[in-house]
Order: structure tokens, then sequence, then C-alpha cells
């Protein structure tokens, strides 16, 4: 991709997850299921679920301070700690709170709704300030506590989520290895996965009456989301590529948001990737929704797999409806 400002370097990831582990032995006796059926289903074997005087900031902060000491800068060094979460500790944003647990006190802080494409969706906007030379560290985080919103006696969803998070720090460089990105939404059919406020009037004086509702649990169309990511996702995936100047050949390690094996098995079917080359681990954390993709990169990079210079083909997809991709080379490369 040709500019002429400064490009953007993937220089460090961490992660974090819950120590309570759900099995799908321990779902069968919440809701009429069995993990026969998850597992031909989904893949998912175990989630790790926050346990009560625990919270999404300090999850989100655990995973962002792992980062910043990979990537080998001190806290004070970043420039903005960007939250890509739907599941807030508090309305107005918890990006704030995380900036103050990890002691990033330089940095301004905001969060980034866009459910399971949020990290990705991040990534690209961390992108914009480091081109633009407005930023030189940049932390981006994802991370979700669906189990908050789910409805545990619905087997339709409760089987598949699990809470997490995970972070890489983005730093200013001279040669860019975010070598693409397309984003996209339609909003026509929030309707197939959401968690929505439901408005219940209030009368509050004279004839003014308010809304004093609440969010309602995650609802959702299994079998149209299903067929959306595996439309959409490969497709993405391809426009991606092909706006970079890439090829699948190119592709050292395809990490797709962590929601269904079966649908990263038939993403990696249609773009004609091996097995090998695919970076799952939802059977561990079920789907972790913004985490999903940081955290199954900071494992692969931490087992050693994914190492400098590799090329990483991420994408996201999920509530809105919202998916993307983005293309990097890991690590600082000359
Ligand atoms: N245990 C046992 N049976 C179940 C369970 C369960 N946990 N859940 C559903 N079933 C039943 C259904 O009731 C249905 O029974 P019926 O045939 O008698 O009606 C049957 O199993 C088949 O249901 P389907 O929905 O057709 O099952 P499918 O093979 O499509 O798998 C699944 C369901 C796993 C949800 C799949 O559709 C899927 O993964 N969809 C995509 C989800 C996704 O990718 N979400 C990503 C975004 S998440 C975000 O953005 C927050």
């Amino acid at each position: 991709m040709k500019f002429d400002g400064a490009g953007i370097a993937i220089v460090g990831s961490g992660s974090a997850t819950p120590q309570a582990v759900v099995r799908n032995d321990d779902l069968s006796q919440l809701v009429d299921t069995s993990d026969e059926w998850i597992r031909a289903r989904t893949g998912i074997r175990n989630r790790h679920l926050l346990g009560e005087n625990s919270s999404l900031s300090e999850l989100a902060a655990m995973a962002a301070s792992k980062a910043i000491a990979a990537a080998d800068i001190s806290p004070e060094a970043i420039d903005l700690v960007l939250l890509a979460t739907s599941t807030p500790d508090d309305l107005f944003g918890s990006a704030a709170k995380v900036q103050a647990l990890i002691g990033a006190k330089n940095a301004v802080a905001f969060d980034l709704t866009a459910a399971c494409s949020g990290f990705v969706f991040g990534l690209v906007t961390a992108a914009q300030y480091l081109r633009t030379g407005a930023f030189q560290n940049i932390v981006v985080i994802g991370a979700d506590v669906l189990s908050r919103w789910v409805d545990w006696g619905d087997r339709n969803t409760c089987v598949l989520f699990g809470d997490g998070a995970g972070a890489v720090v983005c730093q200013r460089s001279s040669q860019d290895q975010l070598l693409g990105f397309e984003m996209y939404s339609d909003g026509s059919r929030n309707d197939c996965l959401n968690l929505s406020y439901q408005e219940k009037p209030k009368y509050l004086i004279n004839d003014v009456s308010i809304q004093k509702g609440d969010y309602q649990a995650i609802s959702m169309n299994g079998r149209e989301v299903y067929r959306f990511a595996v439309a959409k996702v490969p497709e993405v995936v391809e426009k991606t590529l092909f706006r970079a100047n890439l090829t699948a050949a190119d592709v050292d390690w395809l990490v797709l948001h962590q929601a269904n094996q079966r649908i990263i098995d038939a993403v990696a079917k249609r773009l004609k990737l091996p097995a090998e080359k695919v970076i799952a681990n939802l059977h561990e954390y079920g789907n972790t929704s913004a985490a999903s993709i940081p955290l199954a990169l900071d494992e692969a990079v931490i087992a050693g797999k994914i190492k400098t210079g590799d090329l990483v083909v991420t994408s996201g997809f999920g509530a809105g409806l919202s998916w993307g991709s983005a293309i990097f080379r890991w690590g600082t490369v000359d």
C-alpha cells in the first residue's frame, strides 16, 4: 500500500483469560445439550468465564500490560489505549479505567464497539493515527465478557461464548506492515444477532415519559449468521489480498474470529489454505467476541508459530452485522 506518511508495525502481543473453566458436560446441567452436540457443531470443548469480584477492565488491563512488556516499551510511552469491547463495565466506556490500571498516564483512551469485528476495526483505526504521525505507540485491546449477557437457559447461544482479552502494541514505523484492510457493515441485518436495549416507558412529569428499560440477552439466528460468515469472510479476505497485490499462496497464517470450527474450516477450504496455516483455539475458549483474534494471535506468537516477518491474515465478523479483514506482517521488518 503506497502512502506518504509513516507506517505501522505490530510489535508485541498479550492476552488474559479467567481461571474458571466450564466444560461442555457442565452445561448439560443447565440446558438440554451434550458434549457430543457442541463439539460436532462448533468444535468448542471449554470456555473460561469471569467470576464475581473481577471486571472487564482488569482482564483487558492484564492483556494490555503483557503486550506492552512484550513490545519492550514503558506504559508511559503509550499515546492511545483503544479498547474494542461490547461489554464494558461502564456504558460511558471502560478504556479510561484500563489506561489507569496499566499506568499509561500519557495516553488518551476510548472504547470502540463493533462486536466480533471490534479488534480488526480497532487495529485499522489505530493504523490511521500512526500513519498520519499523530501517535507513536498505541495499544489495541479486544476484550469481552459476554457471559454477563448470555441467557444461560438458551441452549442456542449459551454453549457458544466465553470471556477473554487480547492486545497488541502498534508502533509508528518507517516500513508499513499493515498491507491491506477492508471493513463492512450491514445494519439492515441487525436482527440476526443483537444484544439490544428494550425500552420500557416511564411517566416522568406532565406529558413527558422517558425510556427506563434494560438490555436483553444475546439473541442470534445461528443459521443466518453461519451462512453470512461462510459467504462474506472468504470474499473479504480475497478482496483484501487482491488489493494488497497478494495471493493466498503468500499467506503464512490465517487467524479468523473464533466462532465455530466449521466456519474456520470452510473459509480455509475456500481460500485453499492447508490446516497447518490455520490458527484455532476456540476448543478451549469458545467465542470470546472482540478478544478472539488477539487471543489466538498471542498464543500462536508465544508458541513460536507466528514469527517476525510472517504474513498474517485476520478476519472478524459478527453483530452489526459487521465484517472485515486486516493483513499484516508480524513484528518489525526492515
Ligand atoms: N445442544 C443441542 N441441540 C441444540 C443446541 C445445543 N446447544 N443448540 C441448538 N440445538 C438444536 C436446535 O434446536 C436444532 O434442533 P431442531 O432441528 O429440532 O430445530 C438443531 O440443534 C440444529 O440447530 P441449528 O441452529 O441448525 O444448528 P447449526 O448446525 O446451525 O449450529 C450454531 C448452530 C453452532 C449456532 C451455528 O449456526 C453457528 O455457529 N452459527 C454462527 C454463529 C456465529 O458465528 N456467531 C458469530 C458472531 S458472534 C458475535 O458477534 C457476538
